[in-house]
């Protein structure tokens, strides 16, 4: 057998000629700026899209969290690591999502691979869209469900995979990103809403990228004007490392799913709860996100401005991209830009389908729109028209 060495020097040769190799920079943030190598960089990079992370309010809350509670959480939140924070956090979710009762867990990506095997097992079916952020595929991986995935925002295609498998399943459930993390646009709610019904499903949707940003700051399930739970999606996760500025993650569902959850997850269970410092924090920005919807709507209105300078499609979220296919020409697209001082990272495989490395552009609340006019030239210049 090749040595352990051997065979990480091989594959990561391999992935270095596909132009595949990752490598994270040191990078130092102040509010949209970010250095690298010594260089001072406008991020578009960023997911910290209402630039929450480091506002007054939000530093203090996390201050003065740690100088009550301390550091670490010291254990499970089922041994001695639920600290009084969490009780206020979870109310402050379900309130604004709109349902009975929240759970937080470690990230985004514990809770979806704690969710979805609570949810389904051997004898299930899960139905997810193609495009769906990576956990909700390891956890559908992980429940050990029969996986179909449908071709992406096709809830047609969604419907001919429920009709062809849904008889002699047990339990049936859709799994969605609410907002799509690499393409920024939102999933047809309302439609796997009435198949969930149709088929006797349960939906679920990822709002990662949709919290705090649509749907006047709650999230996708209340895009277009919708009030309290008008799409029923029963099953409403995400993260508080984005909008939120935080970090950890979180389901938003009636009291029942939550006590489940609470009592079977297994990354609610068999994980440290998260350091009381950054509970404060996400309950800081929880709060000005409920007291400004008209901020909230900020990264969006910003996103708009590109797009429209580009004659792109118009954008649903903070998240724009701009595919340029292989993994070398993305680099190129990103090297060009940081020339210009602008940090725009390049997303290549398998982060995103092999063919449609792109740049992702994330807009934030602070994004001055004049340098958004000057990003638009620069890119229509340097990068669509090579
Ligand atoms: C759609 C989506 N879900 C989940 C996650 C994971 O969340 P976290 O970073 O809190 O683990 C991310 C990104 O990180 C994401 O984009």
């Amino acid at each position: 057998m090749q040595s352990l060495d051997e065979f990480a020097g091989d594959k990561l040769a391999a992935l270095e000629r596909a132009q595949l190799r990752r490598m994270p920079v040191a990078t130092t943030r102040t509010g949209i700026w970010a250095e690298r190598d010594g260089r001072r960089l406008l991020s578009f990079s960023c997911n910290d899209y209402l630039n929450f992370s480091q506002h007054p309010q939000v530093v203090a809350a996390a201050i003065d969290a740690i100088k009550c509670y301390g550091v670490g959480a010291g254990a499970s939140r089922l041994v001695t690591g639920n600290h009084p924070l969490y009780d206020e956090l979870e109310k402050r979710l379900a309130r604004l999502k709109g349902t009975e009762a929240a759970c937080v867990f470690g990230s985004g990506y514990l809770a979806n691979i704690g969710i979805i095997p609570t949810l389904a097992g051997p004898d299930d079916l899960i139905v997810v869209d193609e495009l769906s952020h990576a956990c909700i595929h390891a956890g559908a991986k992980l429940s050990g469900a029969q996986v179909h995935l449908y071709h992406h925002c096709d809830p047609s295609h969604a419907e001919s995979l429920l009709a062809e498998h849904r008889g002699g399943k047990k339990r049936t459930l859709i799994a969605t990103d609410g907002v799509f993390s690499m393409d920024g646009d939102i999933a047809p709610l309302a439609a796997l809403s009435e198949l969930a019904r149709r088929f006797d499903a349960w939906l679920m949707s990822d709002d990662a990228h949709g919290l705090g940003i649509v749907g006047g700051g709650r999230g996708s399930a209340f895009v277009n004007g919708a009030t309290e739970s008008a799409i029923d999606v029963p099953l409403q996760a995400g993260t508080l490392s984005k909008a939120v500025g935080a970090y950890g993650g979180y389901l938003c569902a009636s009291q029942a799913v939550v006590d489940l959850m609470r009592t079977r997850a297994r990354t609610f269970i068999y994980s440290t709860g998260l350091p009381p410092a950054v509970v404060a924090a996400a309950i800081a920005a929880l709060t000005l996100i409920e007291r400004d919807p008209g901020y909230a709507a900020e990264p969006l209105r910003k996103a708009r401005l590109f797009t429209r300078a580009l004659n792109l499609p118009e954008a649903q979220s903070a998240i724009v991209p701009v595919i340029v296919g292989d993994a070398a020409a993305a680099l190129l697209a990103s090297d060009l830009l940081r020339e210009n001082g602008f940090l725009v990272v390049a997303i290549r495989p398998p982060t995103v389908p092999a063919g449609t490395a792109r740049l992702r552009f994330a807009f934030t609340a602070q994004h001055a729109d004049n340098d958004i006019a000057r990003l638009a030239e620069i890119v229509r210049q340097q990068v669509l028209r090579r």
